[in-house]
């Protein structure tokens, strides 16, 4: 009969075990065609003697004298003796060498930064992860939080969260207030040199309820959880990126309690302008709440960045241009535009910064690296001037 076969195929997508199941290798075998390699076989960036340079803060004739007299290891050389690249590593060696290290003195506060928008989809983990890997190039301790059980963040490090990673190696046991006095279970290295990740998982979703049956009980000071744990570990760096859920919930609200800077990403489109003011609205009188109980957020900067620009369309034009007469000297200059260069990377899981080669052409990778070197150069500047012993730096550079 027509409708057993009927029931048979509601009942077969209704067995929603079984689809998560063949959603799962489905994605699996995603991953061996886009070639994504997992996070311990990830290479991290290398950089040609040039940029190398560059970065280092020194000429590339210093290097090779600092070389040639034994206090820095030359490169390894090639096929027609051709010297390699330079990792990362190699990199903040050289910084020890040279004295140009940029890290904050221990007396300057660390900054821990939130890219947040309570709206989904409008770039916050892209910007989040691209901003981490280049401070961490330009040689800062950086430690990147991710705070969604969606784990995007964590997934563009090549884990698979559910598969490789246990609830243990996330923040839940930490937010399951009591179980651990620091954060430094949680802290996982990463193919870049002096870029540390916390890692989520969808298990993380379970603090989400905790956290909000607890805080109904009255336990208000359970949003201080976060900026506790952040605090446990912030000798060890210079920034601490938060990287939160879009809907406003306990671990949101922990993560603008934990912040001292927010950058919030906006897309130039009348919905996401729009939900931008309910967020604006909404943090108004969060921070007016958490004032009330003690725990209002202390923000050194709060920055709007202009994100998935695509101005060829001439509606997104006009909103761009309405963004930055709102929000005048807060918006980041940069526009950080829509990029097949990001697109591309993101569909193999990767970021733009890990890729050493374009993955579209060199004009349109070239474009995109000066969009995000841009956007986060200007964030850079902003940390910078949070820290007074950068200041005199900062002043002699004509940027404070
Ligand atoms: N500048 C860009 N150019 C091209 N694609 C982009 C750009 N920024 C973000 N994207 C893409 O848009 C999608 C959403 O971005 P992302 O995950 O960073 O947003 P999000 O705000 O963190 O989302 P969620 O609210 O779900 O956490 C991703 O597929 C990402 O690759
Ligand atoms: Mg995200």
């Amino acid at each position: 009969m027509a409708t057993s076969v009927d029931q048979v195929r509601i009942a077969e997508t209704l067995d929603v075990g079984a689809l998560a199941a063949r959603t799962s290798s489905v994605l699996e075998r995603l991953r061996d065609s886009a070639r994504s390699a997992r996070a311990d076989e990830r290479r991290e960036p290398t950089f040609p003697i040039g940029k190398a340079a560059e970065l280092v803060g020194r000429t590339t004739a210093a290097i090779r004298e600092a070389e040639s007299d034994g206090r820095l290891v030359a490169p390894t050389r090639g096929e027609n003796n051709r010297r390699h690249a330079y990792s990362l590593a190699q990199l903040n060696d050289m910084r020890g060498t040279f004295g140009t290290r940029p890290w904050r003195a221990p007396s300057d506060p660390v900054s821990i930064l939130a890219v947040q928008n309570f709206k989904g989809g409008v770039g916050k983990s892209t910007t989040a992860v691209h901003l981490a890997q280049n401070l961490a190039i330009r040689g800062y301790r950086v430690l990147l939080i991710d705070c969604d059980s969606q784990a995007s963040a964590t997934t563009l490090f090549g884990y698979v969260p559910d598969l490789d990673l246990s609830e243990d190696e996330t923040l839940y046991p930490y937010l399951r207030e009591g179980e651990r006095e620091t954060l430094e279970y949680a802290i996982k290295k990463t193919h870049f040199d002096g870029l540390d990740l916390i890692p989520a998982n969808l298990r993380l979703f379970q603090s989400e309820y905790e956290l909000a049956a607890r805080m109904a009980r009255g336990q208000g000071a359970l949003l201080n959880r976060l900026a506790q744990g952040v605090a446990s570990v912030s000798d060890l760096y210079d920034v601490i990126i938060l990287d939160p859920p879009p809907a406003l919930g306990a671990i949101s609200l922990s993560v603008l309690r934990a912040a001292n800077a927010l950058v919030v990403p906006v897309p130039p489109t009348v919905m996401d302008f729009s939900s931008t003011a309910a967020f604006l609205a909404m943090l108004d009188e969060t921070i007016q709440e958490l004032e009330a109980v003690d725990l209002a957020p202390q923000l050194s900067f709060l920055r709007f960045l202009a994100s998935k620009v695509d101005d060829t369309k001439s509606m997104q034009k006009g909103l761009l241009e309405l963004m930055r007469q709102v929000f005048g000297n807060a918006m980041i200059r940069t526009p950080l535009k829509d990029s097949a260069e990001i697109d591309n990377a993101t569909a193999r899981l990767m970021t733009v910064y890990e890729l050493n080669g374009p993955m579209t052409s060199k004009q349109v990778r070239d474009r995109c690296l000066t969009y995000l070197d841009g956007v986060c150069g200007e964030i850079e500047i902003d940390i910078r001037a949070t820290w007074p012993s950068h200041l005199p730096r900062l002043r002699k550079e004509g940027l404070a």
